[in-house]
């Protein structure tokens, strides 16, 4: 990052907080699963806290368009704006900007931005959020024409539901959406994708990934993506399409005055500068790196990239992960580990818990035990390792394998099954067993 003015890396404020269910195993004895919170207590600080973590309602305009579980909220961008002193005149850059709350918030304050993105859903939602110079009238004239004829569509479809492609389905989490939400979201992707009017249609995407997500599909984020034990047969997909355009448009005519302000956003790997983004031309950078040794970002927003075209098949996923910041182990390179847990017992021993998720057509693979091994005895030496797969059975059912390295070769210490309930199927009885 050579040649830019005065650098400010910021990194990001996080507020993870991971809360597991209830789980029971076969015999129905009641099994908990890992359950750690480390969330702040949010009503108890005042707004302007920069823990406040999430999307205050007054700064939704833009930022509500599309972003993902990885966001950083408005409001601490907007406060280094202003311990930095930018103001119009100024440019900020975000060499990792994810859904685009730097860029969209500085062109919300009259600041130049750039953004740098390696996934494309991402990018493209950056791009579009900071896209101001829309006929706001115009867009719901077109948008209530698409909702139309997705109605009429799906009223006189009388053939078996619309489906993936078998090699875009097999990218999706297994579940993460119904049969039903799939095939009004495919109707309703044709529709827009009809329409003229490109600026119409990038928008009318965005509206789509997000209801697809938010809406019609059965996954939930807390931070890791996952899919909900409540499954969602059916989804109001086009009337909160509709509604979510009507609310852009409103958008776009509350801050018309600053569709000039410049925000650009490239999709390509940070560690290359982009031609177009001139030497000494930065005077702030505001962002929050990825973490290497935790996330695939591709998980993140998966579902939205198979229904928009951003993948295709296991190739372009692979290829697309490559793009992207990743950890590695000394002889061996890089690596991927899905997620890594860490405990500790009432002894006082640390553990480190690297955990495969598969979905019920993968298979577990020694290759990724192994790295997952190497990965542990190599940044986490003082932990002892217990490397970990989930995988889907059926709809409810988990299998959990625990790993052990025994004689060089590794093997399963131990499988066991779990199935998911909802909460209240549980009786006061077994919560109390369980917390026990
Ligand atoms: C913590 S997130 C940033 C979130 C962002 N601040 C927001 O509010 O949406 C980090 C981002 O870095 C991106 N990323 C990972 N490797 C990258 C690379 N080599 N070049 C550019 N972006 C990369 C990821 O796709 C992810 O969107």
């Amino acid at each position: 990052m050579n040649g830019f003015k005065p650098q400010v890396m910021l990194a990001q404020v996080a507020s993870p907080s991971y809360n597991s269910g209830v789980w029971f195993d076969e015999s129905m004895r009641m099994r908990p699963m890992t359950q750690m919170t480390f969330e702040l207590a949010e009503e108890s600080l005042a707004p302007e806290d920069l823990r406040h973590n999430k999307l205050k309602d007054t700064d939704r305009a833009f930022h509500d368009w599309y972003r993902f579980v990885l966001s950083y909220p408005p409001h601490l961008v907007r406060t280094y704006f202003s311990r930095f002193g930018l103001g119009t005149g100024h440019l900020v850059l975000d060499p990792f900007c994810g859904t685009g709350t730097t860029l969209v918030e500085a062109k919300k304050n009259g600041i130049q931005s750039y953004g740098i993105e390696a996934n494309p859903m991402a990018c493209f939602a950056s791009e579009v959020k900071t896209s101001w110079c829309i006929d706001p009238e115009e867009l719901v004239k077109h948008a209530k024409m698409v909702c139309r004829r997705a109605w009429r569509a799906l009223n006189d479809w009388n053939g078996p539901l619309k489906t993936l492609p078998p090699e875009q389905e097999q990218l999706l989490l297994a579940h993460s959406i119904d049969p039903v939400p799939l095939h009004k979201c495919l109707l309703l992707r044709n529709e827009i994708l009809r329409t003229s009017d490109l600026v119409v249609r990038e928008v009318g995407l965005l509206g789509l990934a997000f209801v697809s997500v938010f809406v019609a599909s059965n996954l939930k984020f807390g931070p890791e993506v996952g899919v909900g034990a409540k499954r969602k047969m059916d989804a109001p997909v086009f009337e909160s399409w509709l509604s979510k355009v009507i609310e852009m448009a409103s958008d776009v005519r509350q801050f018309a005055s600053l569709a000039s302000v410049i925000s650009r956003c490239t999709l390509g790997d940070a560690r290359q500068i982009p031609s177009d983004l001139a030497p000494g031309s930065v005077d702030a950078v505001i962002t929050s790196p990825p973490y290497p040794n935790e996330k695939d970002y591709t998980r993140t927003t998966r579902l939205e990239s198979v229904l928009l075209g951003f993948l295709h098949d296991k190739q372009e996923l692979r290829a697309f992960k490559q793009s992207h910041l990743r950890t590695s182990v000394e002889g061996i390179g890089q690596v991927e580990t899905d997620e890594l847990y860490v405990g500790v017992n009432k002894t006082g021993e640390q553990f480190i818990f690297p955990l495969q998720a598969k979905g019920a057509r993968d298979k577990v693979g020694i290759v990724q035990l192994e790295q997952d091994l190497a990965l542990c005895e190599s940044k986490f030496p003082a932990l002892t390792c217990h490397p970990l797969a989930a995988q889907f059975v059926q709809d409810d059912l988990i299998a959990l394998f625990e790993f052990e390295r025994s004689e060089g070769a590794i093997s399963i210490k131990e499988e066991k099954h779990y199935r998911l309930v909802p909460n209240e199927d549980l009786s006061d009885d077994e919560i109390a067993h369980y917390r026990s």
